[in-house]
């Protein structure tokens, strides 16, 4: 297993060229299940999401050339005949859920393990199998397995999602393109990603309004597959925030390229909160340091507020903060895995249920941690670029899930950082 291994950094100073987004990317790759062509899908990021992704589309029978050294993928779904994603899959990568709406749309049945629960919460996918029932499918939940069936085809209808879910979204809107007739989903979500699985089925044939607000409503083709054109992933909206993180916390200059600010809102206004500022242009972030940071209050919630992806990364960077931060957590219930971890280097904070207060400023020091889920490794990678002496943050999978060489795009800028072997 992969460990890494940080020395504080005196500060961090260059370029990083910012990867395509996770997110965006597994729903995209699902939507090609929806495509009579082959689709090439560049501008994907090196991450083992995506490979995940990939071969269970392999095991379904899909053709998948893939070359993630140059972050591109063409995938030819026209060969896929299985349409069960297993469990040794499945539990490895809760996201391949976002299978079950293009099968079933396409073949009228589909299988899926139940994803299960996962560190930072329940994660049930009960909204997004009831809005399928909506669409006239019929859901059995045996031995572990969701079955879906279709026998009559999905059928467009409205659908009122209870809370808002990202994937649930992407996955009704994938099987809502197939649909007869139309469907309208109300309280959908407006994450970047979810905008551009729309924007992309709407230029391929499937017209979709309300694209990026709360009410979208999908004309299905009635079955007809898709042809679809090849296209580029969008910029990682989480990676950039994270190293913005990093250049804040080492009170550094760093200039982010192929980045795309409008998708940091909310993030760029807390750290203008925290006394940061910023030069923007449309595909570069320049962030600029501050000699105090403030102390800020955080409530995570969906897009366009605060992203839940970026509160651990906060939470560190808190830490060296003047002054006391709240941070209250209001999607996942169990996301503050990483609080005992800094607690172990020192940092001071309390948890009262989904709300943390962290006392700033304080001295962190190095020492061994262990990351727990994919964005609260990151948070101790930042923990670590301002702890004394070194820090090793080990289950680093969970950070290879989502980062597409972290230590590499560190190590470019100045920081001492390195991969080894437990
Ligand atoms: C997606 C992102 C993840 C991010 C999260 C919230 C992907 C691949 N993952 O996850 O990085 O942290 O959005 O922004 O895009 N819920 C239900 N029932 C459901 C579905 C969701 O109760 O059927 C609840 C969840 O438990 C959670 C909330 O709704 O409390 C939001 O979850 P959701 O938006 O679905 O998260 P994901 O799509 O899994």
């Amino acid at each position: 297993m992969d460990y890494l291994k940080i020395k504080k950094a005196s500060s961090l100073k260059g370029k990083i060229k910012i990867s395509g987004a996770k997110n965006a990317s597994l729903p995209l790759i699902a939507m090609t299940i929806l495509a009579k062509n082959s689709v090439t899908i560049n501008n994907l990021p090196n991450v083992a999401d995506i490979k995940t992704l990939l071969k269970l589309l392999s095991n379904l029978g899909a053709l998948c050339n893939t070359d993630l050294s140059n972050n591109s993928a063409t995938i030819d779904t026209t060969t896929l005949h299985e349409t069960k994603a297993t469990y040794d899959i499945v539990r490895t990568m809760r996201a391949s859920i976002l299978v079950l709406g293009p099968i079933l749309a396409r073949f009228g049945h589909c299988e899926v393990s139940l994803p299960g629960g996962c560190a930072i919460g329940q994660r049930p996918v009960d909204l997004h199998l009831k809005a399928l029932e909506h669409m006239g499918a019929v859901i059995n939940i045996e031995a572990g397995y969701i079955h879906a069936t279709a026998p009559k085809g999905l059928k467009g209808c409205e659908i009122i999602f209870d809370k808002i879910t990202v994937t649930g979204t992407a996955n009704i809107v994938m099987a809502a393109a197939l649909a007869q007739g139309s469907t309208t989903i109300i309280n959908a979500a407006r994450e970047p990603e979810v905008v551009q699985l729309c924007e992309i089925l709407n230029a391929n044939g499937v017209k979709i309004e309300g694209i990026g607000t709360a009410v979208l409503t999908v004309y299905g083709t009635n079955g007809n597959l898709l042809d679809i054109k090849d296209f580029s992933v969008i910029p990682d909206r989480i990676e950039a925030g994270t190293y913005l993180c990093a250049a804040a916390i080492t009170k550094s200059e760093l200039t982010l390229e192929d980045v795309n600010a409008k998708h940091l809102g909310a993030v760029i206004a807390k750290l203008e909160e925290m006394g940061l500022t910023f030069s923007i242009t449309p595909n570069t972030i320049t962030i600029h340091p501050a000699q105090t940071i403030k102390h800020v209050k955080i409530i995570t919630q969906e897009y366009p507020a605060f992203p839940t992806d970026m509160q651990a990364q906060f939470l560190a960077l808190a830490t060296q903060a003047e002054g006391t931060s709240i941070i209250e957590e209001r999607l996942f219930e169990n996301r503050f895995m990483h609080v005992s971890e800094l607690q172990r280097m020192g940092a001071n904070i309390s948890l009262n249920g989904n709300v943390a207060t962290i006392e700033g400023k304080t001295k962190l020091s190095g020492t061994d941690v262990m990351a727990t889920d994919l964005r609260a490794s990151s948070a101790l990678v930042l923990a670590a670029l301002v702890a004394d002496g070194e820090t090793s943050v080990h289950r680093i999978y969970h950070l290879d899930r989502g980062y597409d060489s972290l230590e590499k795009k560190l190590q470019a800028v100045g920081a001492d950082i390195q991969r080894l072997k437990e």
